[in-house]
Parts: C-alpha cells; structure tokens; sequence
C-alpha cells in the first residue's frame, strides 16, 4: 500500500525534493550554528576573551538562526504543497472513477462520501508530514554524525547505536496500532452511512415516531465511534511519551558519557558543549517520525479504501467507435441475447436469461409487474450495470465494444424518478445538451407545459432549483425531465414509467409532442397506458426477470394468456 502511495509523490517530485533538501540545509545550518555557540561559549566563558572580541560570531548565530527559519519555512511550505496537490489529484480521481461506476446502493454513496471528505483529508498529514519526515528522519542524524565522529569517536558510535531503538518500538507499535485504526475506519463509514439515511428519511421516520429512537440509535453509533478514537489517541499518546522517554535517556546516555570525560580532561570543553548541544537534535527528527507516524498509519488505512474504490472494476469500455459517426439505420435491432443481471449485493438474478429483441427506429413498449426487472432492462442499456451473462449488442456489435460516453451520448432516458441537481432550471435544461438557443428552450417549454410554472418562478429560468427544492411538484419535475430530454440530440429514447406523475390534462399532448419527436428515432418505453402499449411496434412482457412473451398487440393477443390477462387486471379491457 505504501508503494502506491509514494508513487503518488512521484507526480510531484519537485515540490517533495524542494521540501527535504530544505530541511536537510536548516539542518546543516543548526549544525553550523550549534558549532558557533560552542565556539562562543568556549572564548567567552572557558577562554575569557572580552565579549567585544566575538560579536563577528554572535552576528553569525543571529544569521544563522534566520536563515534557518526561512529554509524551515520552505520545507513546510512545499511539502504542504504537495499534499494539497495528491490530495486534490485523488479527489479528481476518485469523482473520474465514481461517473464510471454507478452506485447502486446508498451504501456504496455514502462510503464514497467518506472517502471523499475524511479518506482524502486522512492522507494530508501523511503526505505533508510522515513521508518528508522519513527522509529528513534518515538525513538529518547522517549529516549529525558526520560532524560529530570527526570530533569523538566514542560519542559518534553511542548515538549511532542508540537510534535503532525509537524506529524499532515504532514498529513494533504499529502492528497493534494498525488494527485498530482499521477498526476507526470501519465505524466511521457505519456512522457516516447511517447519518445519510436519517437524514434522507427523516419525514418518513418522524411520520412513524421514530425520530426519538433515531437520535438514540444516531447517539449509539457515534459513541462507538468515539470510544475507537480514543483507543487510537490513546496509543497516540502513550507512543509519545514512549518515544520521548527513549531520547531522553539516550541524549542522557551521551551527557554522562561526556561529563565523565570532561571532568578527567579528556575532552575540551568546546567538543563537549558542542556534543551536549547537538545530541537531541540527534534524535528529534526519529521522535518526529515516531509522533507521525500514527497520522501516516491513519493515512494508509484511509489510502486502502480510497486504492479499492479506484481499482475496482468498471463496465468495459472500448474505444472502438470513439469520435466515429454513428448510424443508428445501419442496424436493424439492439438485441437481448440470453440477459442475465444480479445486483452487487444481491444474489438474486433480477435478468435471468432474458432474449428480446428491440427494433430499431421503432417503439418499443416494456410491461409487467412491479419487480419484473422493467428499469434493469434500462440500467443495463444505459451500461450502469453490467450483465453477469449474455451479450446485449446492436445486431452483432456488442455494445461494450462501442465508447461508453460516446454511448450514452445517443440516449435519452426519463428515469422513474428523474433527478434535478443543484444548479438554475435553465442548467438542468441544458445538461443534456449545452448548444440549445432560447427559442427552442420556449419551444420545449410550451411542449411540455411549463411556461406558467417558469413564469412564475423568481428569477424565471435562472431560478436556483435548491432555492425552491420542495416547491416543484413531482409532475413538474417530471416534465423538466421530459424537456431536457427533448432538447437532446439522441437517437435511443428509454422513458421509464412517463405518464405516471403527469396531469391526465396535459399528457394526451405531451405524450403527442415525445411521439413526434420519437419518430424515426428508437424508443423504449415502460408503460402503463393502454394505449402506448398496444400502438407499441413491438412489446415486450416481462415477468420475474424473464420474457414471458414478445409480439405487437395483435400477435400477442392470440399467443400470450399473460398478455391477455395483463390487459384485464391492469385494464379492465378483453383482450
Ligand atoms: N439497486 C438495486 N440493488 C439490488 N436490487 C435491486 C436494485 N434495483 C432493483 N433491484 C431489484 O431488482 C428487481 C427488479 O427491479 P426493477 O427496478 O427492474 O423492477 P421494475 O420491473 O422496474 O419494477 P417497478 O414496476 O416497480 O418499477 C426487484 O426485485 C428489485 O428489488
Ligand atoms: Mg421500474
């Protein structure tokens, strides 16, 4: 998993590069700067020599402790840089991949969520802090004993054997840490997926008195929550003061060792001081390692999701007719060849060896009872899911062969429940089509009935729809789906369940105005008014995820009972 991650840093090697050798220069400095004091201290104090004779070394340090400042400030800058730059790489990824893979379930939306806003953010520190603090952790204590070897020995190999010491606890500490952020991890997804659902049910609950058990089942889950992120500050904590007691008694170590020496005049007293000094910035940086490192482990744990979500597979997409014209004539049916759909997170084929064929040019009606599978036929052709048997192509080009955006770009689908987004009418007007002009925008609007509803909005087509959300009825909202459907250029039309939520007043025209804009074009609709069914060129009846029967309304009035009693039950009509 690390490996990934710092291939992340590979995309920008130079703001890393700039961020460690930064350090590595202060580093050099403070050295430089610690050797000055020593040299101070030696001539004023041991020496005795006037003060005015050393304000040349004084001014040095002065400098020295400036300048260090400025490159420190460098190191924090870039390598913040950078970790806003992978953070927002990831975050672009992840969305790239999200219009790729559909979620089909809320659970699936609201880890993504997760992933999003705490997965991304996990990885700040990470990038920022634990992995430039790995190189400054291996360079810094090399540049120290280089300087300090020269001048004793015996001190050079006490520090060198004493640094093992802090990198192995943290290993060791990490193992078991490791286990429970992953544990951390969990319940945040629980929580968050759990909070979302209220959220959006929260009508329905307080309908049934549940909103008092929500908030108590709400407060249960945070409290888990909790209590794992106290075990992790808790490990946090005790790895701190564990680190900070190792360094302690190792700079200890070195002071004694010095001290000694000195009282039996073994070593001058500018060396030792010198030694004295340096001897915990010797260990800082390891320290630093160790106390970042739980913000790296959390980093990694949060980088596991983030990796699964964008390696997980996607609908095939080929680059087969990328940017090719297409013509829709060349080809006679989109064939349902032996369909077989599961849901992820379901075992049940909701397609179970389904074969039909859709003529194209033509209109096609689907029917059957609620949970038939009707709006997978769609799902499927709309390519948000793949079928786990069967090819679905167009004659013998199967469709996963064909671009996907260049795919979906030919269709125009009405969903059962058509989804307005957060930006002005006029937007989602356009999002099917961005060229439209406003003539024919007042063209499509007088089609589908809305000029009054428009008129009547604040701002006209430049209303916010967020701004009047729970104002727009859901025949309004159908119809806005039906407008911006009719702005599209598309050649395939899937209109699931239409007339359902429109005025019985106005839908013998809008169903007019979708059938002369339907003409030569293909359409499939999931119907439920007789008459779209039996004008139908080809229907097709579904039935617990198989096709019970396909035909025009003649043909199936003959050779289908089902049909027949279809029309009864639904009708009230004899076939
Ligand atoms: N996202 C999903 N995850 C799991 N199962 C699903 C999902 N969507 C639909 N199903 C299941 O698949 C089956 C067929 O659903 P589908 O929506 O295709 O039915 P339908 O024929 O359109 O029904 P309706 O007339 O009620 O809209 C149902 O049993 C449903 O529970
Ligand atoms: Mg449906």
């Amino acid at each position: 998993m690390q490996k990934k991650l710092i291939k992340l840093v590979n995309d920008f090697p130079w703001y890393f590069l700039i961020a460690v050798i930064s350090a590595e220069i202060g580093a050099i400095l403070l050295i430089l700067q610690y050797k000055q004091v020593a040299f101070f201290a030696n001539q004023v104090m041991y020496i005795g020599k006037k003060f005015d004779s050393v304000t040349g070394i004084l001014i040095g340090i002065v400098a020295a402790v400036f300048i260090r400042g400025i490159f420190q400030f460098f190191s924090d800058w870039f390598s913040q840089k950078m970790a806003v730059q992978i953070k927002s790489k990831l975050r672009r990824d992840l969305i790239k991949k999200a219009t790729r893979v559909p979620f089909h379930t809320i659970q699936q939306r609201s880890v993504f969520q997760t992933l999003m806003v705490d997965g991304v953010e996990a990885l700040d520190r990470y990038f920022s802090q634990y992995v430039p603090q790995i190189l400054i952790s291996i360079f810094v204590p090399i540049s120290i004993l280089l300087f300090v070897f020269p001048l004793d020995e015996l001190t050079g190999w006490v520090l060198l054997l004493t640094a093992p010491l802090i990198p192995v606890f943290m290993v060791l500490i990490g193992r078991y840490s490791k286990v429970v952020t992953e544990r951390q991890w969990t319940k945040l997804n629980r929580m968050s997926h759990f909070f979302i659902d209220s959220i959006r049910g929260i009508k329905t609950l307080l309908l049934f008195n549940q909103g008092e058990n929500q908030v108590h089942r709400i407060k249960k889950v945070s409290e888990d929550y909790y209590e794992v992120t106290m075990k992790v500050l808790q490990i946090a904590f005790l790895s701190a003061f564990f680190l900070e007691f190792v360094s302690t008694l190792s700079t200890a170590v070195v002071a004694v060792e010095i001290g000694l020496r000195l009282l039996y005049g073994r070593l001058g007293f500018e060396e030792a001081f010198f030694i004295l000094l340096i001897a915990p910035e010797f260990y800082l940086p390891l320290r630093n390692l160790g106390l970042r490192f739980h913000a790296g482990m959390n980093g990694v744990e949060a980088a596991k999701n983030i990796f699964a979500f964008l390696e997980q597979g996607e609908p095939r997409n080929n680059s087969f007719f990328l940017n090719q014209k297409f013509d829709w004539n060349g080809f006679k049916n989109i064939r349902f060849n032996n369909i077989s759909v599961i849901y992820p997170e379901s075992k049940q084929k909701v397609l179970n060896s389904a074969s039909f064929n859709i003529p194209i040019g033509k209109s096609t009606a689907i029917i059957g009872p609620s949970g038939a599978g009707k709006s997978t036929v769609f799902q499927t052709l709309l390519r948000f899911i793949n079928p786990v048997a069967g090819v679905v192509s167009l004659d013998d080009l199967s469709i996963s062969e064909i671009d996907i955006d260049y795919w979906r770009k030919q269709i125009g689908w009405i969903p059962q429940k058509p989804y307005l987004y957060n930006g002005t009418l006029l937007e989602n007007l356009k999002l099917g089509n961005p060229d439209v002009n406003f003539q024919q925008i007042n063209q499509v609007l007088a089609q589908t009935f809305l000029r009054d509803f428009v008129a009547r909005l604040p701002y006209g087509l430049e209303t916010k729809l967020s701004d009047i959300g729970t104002q727009i009825s859901s025949g309004q909202r159908q119809r806005i789906a039906i407008a911006r459907v009719l702005l599209r250029d598309c050649q395939l039309l899937l209109f699931d369940e239409l007339s359902a939520s429109l005025d019985p007043i106005v839908e013998e025209q809008i169903l007019n105005n979708l059938k002369e804009f339907s003409k030569n074009k293909t359409l499939v609709s999931i119907a439920h008014r007789l008459h779209t069914i039996t004008s139908s060129d080809e229907i097709i009846v579904l039935n617990e995820g198989k096709v019970n029967a396909a035909g025009n309304h003649q043909f199936l009035q003959s050779h289908s009972d089902l049909y027949g009693e279809f029309l009864k039950t639904y009708f009230g009509v004899m076939a």
